[in-house]
């Protein structure tokens, strides 16, 4: 047993929205994650993060709270809330909520009042600029920087009403509260107490390595061919981010028992993530890094690169190798804002999309670290067949493509041939339960279509047969129970230079586990030696392996002991 409960979990992430739909709005909700509680326990995940169903306008599908301390209408209130809390914690698994609070709703009431006058006394909770020396407030270029947001247009919203600007890393309906201001970090650590005194078990932290922001705020860098500069020098891993969030464990974390903390931290380098998740530092358990799923883009947002294995192994090993004596990694594929990475770095034909989900199951779960289960990733669900951009209804896919299109001059087409490989609304999809109509997700038009492969790849059709992805998620799932090697291990990468084949061992004392995952379409050998007498603890495929020759897209973890 490690004493760290959460170094041999697993965490399953629920999209409420797409989840499943109770009570026929064509959304999901709160009654209908209820209503499929057996189906994780099933799984056999320890963990539940919910993204966020607080009260919210949904500009960017909840994550713009309007009130921190009460549920959307849409998915429920707080009494189904408990019920759902009541549902998971009688099944033995745990529950997190996401914490959003780099920015707030701008239909907040913090931001109602401090944008009501410039004296208000919640005027500084929020960052407000004057317009740029000598140019006119409200007009182009007049912003108090040239930083883009996230999700196309600037970073600054001009407020007639005091004459003044707001900053806005995302959408402008998600203004961003400001972290130096001591009332504000206060009454966000009273919130997370009054959600935690509720009985949750920690929290998933929405973009938390941009709470600090570099003073004073400055110019970015320009980009040929870019409306914007990129900003992020000024906001990520600002100079107060650790002592933030280490006042937030004290204030918040300190003396509770059995909790979970992970922070999500677009551009975290390995170094900054050693500092924040160092157990004796006291900040986050682990933090969400996003080299790996930024593989396949090289530096330019518009184009799709294919993905080099090389790349991602350097890129895995790095993470590996720094996080083996201090801190903790954890390990996904898929969330919310990711394509589905079966149509990603596996292939999701016919022919192959069983046999590359699992080996892609494989080989993340039984690196080092805390594996995150995307809900559909347990079934192989795949991309969607996005025909134009009135298909999707992500804000940031629809502000890119305005953004890409209107302002910048690319193609149309180019620029949805990028968004079809990574908008997403892939991963928003509703969950596929069955092969009834909007596959058993709700009895009415769901807010986003259904993938149409709903009557082939659905949790009945997967649940049914003993050969599916769903039933091998379980087994990698127990393994990371029952396998202290898994938990504990030490990480060796090997094969840095093959293309083909992912291949690394684990070892703890006197055992030692060997993964070798086949990346590509062809038969290919590894040329590993001493595994001949080893033990088979999974195969991705239902023929045995031919010793160390792995047929397209297999999957093997062998086990010996010396
Ligand atoms: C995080 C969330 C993403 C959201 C953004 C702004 O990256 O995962 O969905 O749009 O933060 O809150």
């Amino acid at each position: 047993m490690t004493e760290l409960w959460w170094k041999s979990a697993v965490v399953y992430q629920i999209y409420p929205r797409s989840f499943a739909d109770a009570d026929g709005d064509g959304m999901g909700d709160l009654q209908g994650i209820i209503d499929h509680l057996d189906h994780l326990a099933e799984l056999g995940v320890d963990v539940i993060w919910l993204s966020p169903i607080h009260k919210s306008p949904q500009d960017d599908n909840g994550y713009d709270i309007s009130d921190y301390q009460d549920i959307d209408p849409l998915f429920g209130d707080l009494a189904t809330f408990d019920a759902l809390m009541k549902g998971v914690h009688q099944r033995g698994m745990k529950l997190i909520m996401d914490l959003v609070v780099n920015h707030s709703s701008d239909e907040h009431a913090w931001f109602q009042e401090s944008r009501s006058s410039k004296d208000n006394p919640k005027r500084d909770w929020y960052w407000w600029r004057p317009a740029r020396d000598g140019m006119e407030p409200g007009t182009p270029g007049a912003e108090p920087t040239n930083w883009g947001a996230a999700f196309g247009g600037p970073a600054w919203a001009y407020d007639e009403k005091t004459g003044e600007y707001y900053l806005h890393l995302f959408s402008p309906k998600q203004p961003d509260l400001n972290w130096e201001n001591p009332e504000v970090r206060q009454a966000v650590y009273a919130m997370m107490n009054w959600w935690l005194d509720r009985g949750v078990d920690g929290f998933r932290m929405d973009v938390i390595n941009m709470i600090s922001k570099v003073l004073p705020l400055a110019d970015g860098r320009l980009t040929a061919g870019q409306a914007y500069a990129d900003g992020s020098a000024g906001y990520i891993n600002g100079p107060r981010n650790h002592e933030f969030l280490h006042e937030m464990y004290e204030q918040v974390f300190a003396g509770r028992e059995d909790m979970l903390t992970v922070g999500e931290m677009p551009g975290v380098t390995v170094d900054e993530a050693i500092l924040f998740t160092d157990q004796e530092r006291q900040e986050v358990d682990m933090v969400f890094q996003f080299d790996h799923v930024w593989a396949d883009r090289g530096g330019d947002p518009w184009r799709v690169f294919p993905l080099q294995l090389t790349v991602l192994k350097g890129i895995f090993g790095r993470w590996q190798a720094g996080l083996a004596e201090e801190g903790w990694n954890s390990l996904y594929w898929n969330n919310h804002d990711q394509p589905r990475v079966v149509s990603r770095y596996g292939d999701d034909s016919p022919e192959f999309r069983s046999a590359s989900a699992k080996m892609l199951g494989t080989v993340l779960h039984l690196h080092r670290g805390t594996p995150y289960v995307y809900q559909g990733e347990e079934l192989g669900m795949t991309n969607y067949p996005f025909r134009s951009i009135t298909d999707f209804r992500d804000i940031e896919a629809l502000g890119q493509f305005r953004q890409a299109t209107e302002i910048e001059g690319r193609a149309p087409e180019d620029v949805l041939t990028v968004l079809r490989a990574r908008g997403r609304d892939n991963a928003r999809t509703p969950m596929q339960w069955d092969d009834s109509p909007n596959g058993g997700f709700s009895s009415t038009t769901p807010w986003l279509a259904v993938n149409p492969n709903y009557r082939e790849i659905n949790a009945t059709a997967e649940r049914a047969n003993p050969d599916s992805v769903f039933h091998y998620y379980r087994q990698l799932i127990k393994l990371r129970h029952d396998e202290p090697a898994v938990v504990d291990g030490d990480f060796t990468m090997l094969l840095p230079n093959d293309e083909r084949l992912y291949a690394f061992t684990r070892r703890l004392a006197s055992t030692e586990l060997l993964v070798i995952g086949n990346f590509t379409g062809e038969t290919v050998r590894a040329e590993i030696d001493g595994w001949e007498e080893s033990e088979l603890l999974l195969n991705n495929l239902p023929e045995a392996p031919d010793g160390l020759t792995m047929a397209p897209w297999q999957a093997v973890v062998l086990r010996r002991t010396r």
